[in-house]
């Protein structure tokens, strides 16, 4: 049906057509319209399995500050008009320019630059054509909009949709895309991202973030020249160990904390990524997003849907600090299990002794966890394997029973122990690995990926279990089952994950190889639902030989990441800090342990209050003032952890531009702050300018307060314990790094009206 009407002040045709609404021509345009007209009444009778499409379909997808247009062209093609900050009103979305950049563009055909999606047809064709069939927008829970468009080839029977879920309020837009086919046999799939956007600006500046083991989230950032600049991984189970599946793209500008264009992306995807940034001849960027199409040529049977994650973004029109903020209320909503909840804080006995322990050392330890005042104790590594007990790193993976050399009564007398003194307790398991040396290994070595004919290759002296073999994936779910059964009271898991796939074979999937690390995440969250349905709300934290894997894929099955095993607080710094871009402070595991001791323990207890608080050290060894200290700094914590959680982060100075950092953490209802100063290596003499604070309210009146001080010390802030207006701490600003800052030293503060 057609309908015409006044909109915006302007009048306009639409075309009404199942559940959407087309906007066709404004009536200056009635010829093109009329033309439009005749043509589809002769499209639909010469063809009558082809729906109807409207050249000049604007579909909007948009936030409460973010518009992302798509609009029907040519050929039914679907074209990027905008993507931007939000347009107003409704008909300046007929005076956007036309735009020559497909939406989602097919290889095969006229493409001359990367394509989002390469299929070949069962007849050995290898191109695709998308035209614009139909789209949906509905309304979802909590505001979101859920928007389709299908897309279909018209000499094939292959059909796409591309979804964009809107969350509003969180100014953030989630995107994949599925696809199907009737043909008579597989067709092959070897391209497939889960997003393609378009961009048009003078320069372009990409913040990446890379590293390795105790090395995470190193920021880097340039400008982009012409070709393509790709970010990837093959590390099939780790996707953070090298590069990290996260990104800022500074549009002409490079973004700061509080200004420029900039868009802040994520895959929420736990194996192989690959984002890759093409600009071309007349320096438009195209940015594609998505699995690693690397060695996973996908062959994909008739009537099967092949779904991609999702590519999630935001887009700042004030810097990067504004798409953090984004991200963050996005991930404690829907990204991070229970974001918007509670967390423990802990005591994990990893580097306190490493393999080396047994049931008396186990139990002093649980006392300790009481000594302190934390909530849990975490076992880690090394309790388990009987016919090869875990001594060290080289044994029984996949052996998953209590070693009842190390713990004669089993986990339940740590259970008991653990009550006894007021804790809760916890495990650790990696149950994705096998170790050769394990009775697992000895009885299912058709489960482990590895090359038939070819010497294994080990890291860390294990293998990587086959999780796209649906017996591995009931296995694996067994695990966590069965101590969750032994042990109802279980109360914390750590899941860790510590070696990436090289020689990478799957048994199980016998000709289709290429599937392997695409198959193998699927595996692995059919695992994670499962065990999330039976066990939805147990806190776990997702770990992976330090920041291995932390993303939006697996996250929403965790309550909490561990982002390095390098817990050295000076490094910790630029660690959380890189996280602190992309992942909300709820899920941060951040724990004070003695990997340098030179370092004063104040200086590592405020550098693990920016996440999720806990401890990995010898309490035994602490000095009596260090006991107290650390007990009055968990109960700080504990008084104001809901506004590190679950407020607003500011990040206030950067370590990469001076010798400090200093984040604030701000409540919604803007009454209460907490602000963390760290000194780094400082110059002789070094001095730091006034901090001024962000997202208080100017109308309002706030004490400063210093807190986190070791016994017998005092303030030498001189704001400390005085009032301020709101609008003062904004413009003006305090001395957070203090008076003669000296290295590796740090502040904590609170702000509130109180
Ligand atoms: C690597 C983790 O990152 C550590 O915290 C610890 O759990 C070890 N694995 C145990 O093997």
């Amino acid at each position: 049906m057609i309908r015409c009407a006044l909109h915006d002040s302007s009048f306009a045709c639409y075309l009404q057509h199942d559940q959407a609404s087309i906007l066709l021509f404004p009536p200056s345009h009635m010829l093109r319209f009329l033309f439009l007209l005749s043509w589809l009444a002769l499209a639909a009778s010469a063809s009558p399995a082809q729906p109807v499409a409207a050249a000049g379909t604007a579909i909007v997808i948009e936030t409460d500050h973010t518009s992302l247009v798509l609009t029907v062209g040519d050929q039914q093609r679907l074209y990027q008009t905008y993507l931007g900050q939000r347009l107003a009103a409704a008909a300046d979305l007929r005076r956007l320019p036309g735009s020559s950049q497909q939406a989602y563009v097919p290889a095969g055909l006229d493409n001359l630059f990367e394509p989002a999606i390469r299929l070949v047809h069962h007849d050995g064709n290898p191109s695709l054509e998308l035209r614009y069939v139909r789209h949906t927008t509905a309304p979802l829970t909590q505001g979101q909009v859920h928007t389709t468009i299908e897309l279909r080839d018209p000499q094939y029977p292959v059909e796409m949709t591309l979804h964009f879920s809107a969350y509003p309020a969180e100014d953030l837009i989630k995107t994949w895309m599925e696809v199907r086919h009737h043909e008579k046999q597989p067709v092959v799939l070897s391209r497939f991202a889960s997003a393609m956007l378009h961009f048009e600006a003078p320069h372009y500046w990409l913040s990446q973030f890379h590293g390795d083991w105790a090395e995470e989230m190193r920021m880097q950032e340039s400008e982009l020249t012409s070709g393509i600049k790709v970010i990837d991984s093959k590390l099939g189970t780790r996707p953070d160990m090298y590069q990290t599946p996260v990104f800022f793209l500074g549009l002409d500008q490079a973004a700061t904390e509080t200004t420029g264009d900039v868009l802040a992306g994520t895959l929420a995807w736990s194996g192989n990524f690959q984002f890759s940034f093409e600009l071309d001849n007349r320096n438009a960027l195209r940015l594609l997003a998505g699995m690693n199409p690397f060695a996973s040529e996908y062959s994909l049977r008739p009537d099967e849907n092949f779904v991609t994650p999702a590519f999630i973004f935001t887009y700042s029109h004030q810097g990067k600090g504004l798409a953090s903020r984004n991200l963050h209320r996005w991930a404690r909503q829907y990204g991070v299990l229970d974001g918007t909840k509670d967390r423990l804080t802990l005591l994990n006995n990893w580097e306190a002794t490493f393999f080396d322990f047994n049931e008396p050392k186990l139990d002093a330890l649980i006392g300790d966890a009481g000594k302190l005042g934390v909530d849990l104790f975490l076992l880690d590594d090394g309790w388990f394997g009987n016919k090869y007990p875990r001594n060290g790193d080289n044994t029984s993976l996949g052996d998953w029973e209590v070693a009842k050399s190390k713990l004669p009564h089993g986990l339940g007398h740590l259970v008991q122990t653990a009550t006894k003194v007021g804790v809760k307790f916890g495990i650790w398991i990696e149950p994705e690995m096998v170790s050769p040396k394990s009775e697992l290994y000895q009885k299912h070595p058709d489960w482990v990926l590895k090359l038939p004919n070819r010497p294994e290759h080990y890291y860390r002296n294990q293998l990587v279990l086959d999780l796209a073999n649906p017996q591995v994936q009931d296995f694996v779910y067994g695990v966590v089952n069965e101590l969750f059964t032994s042990n109802p009271q279980l109360a914390y898991i750590k899941w860790d994950c510590n070696r990436m796939m090289t020689n990478a074979y799957s048994q199980y999937l016998k000709t289709h190889q290429s599937h392997l690390y695409i198959d193998y995440v699927r595996g692995l969250y059919k695992v994670f639902a499962r065990m999330r349905q039976q066990y939805p709300h147990v806190p776990m934290m997702l770990c992976s030989g330090g920041g291995g894997r932390v993303d939006y894929g697996a996250l929403p099955y965790f309550t909490e990441y561990w982002p390095s095993d390098n817990t050295d607080a000076y490094e910790r710094v630029f660690i959380q800090w890189g996280y602190s871009y992309f992942f909300p402070s709820v899920a941060m595991s951040a724990h004070i342990t003695s990997w340098n001791k030179q370092q004063s323990l104040k200086f590592r207890t405020d550098v693990a209050m920016m996440g999720r608080l806990g401890y990995d050290i010898r309490v035994e060894e602490f000095t009596g003032d260090e006991l107290k200290f650390s007990r009055q700094a968990i109960t700080e914590y504990k008084r104001l952890s809901d506004v590190i959680w679950h407020g607003d982060l500011y990040r206030l100075a950067s370590p990469y531009e001076g010798n400090r950092a200093v984040v604030q953490y701000v409540n919604p209802a803007r009454t209460q702050a907490v602000i963390f100063a760290y000194n780094l290596h400082l110059r002789t003499g070094e001095e730091f300018t006034r901090v001024r604070l962000q997202g208080l309210d100017p109308a309002r009146q706030y004490r400063v307060r210093e807190l986190n001080l070791m016994p017998g010390t005092t303030s030498n802030l001189p704001e400390n314990n005085q009032m301020y207006s709101g609008d003062y701490l904004l413009k003006v600003g305090i001395l957070a790094s203090g008076p003669n800052p000296s290295a590796l030293t740090s502040r904590m503060l609170e702000v509130t009206t109180l």
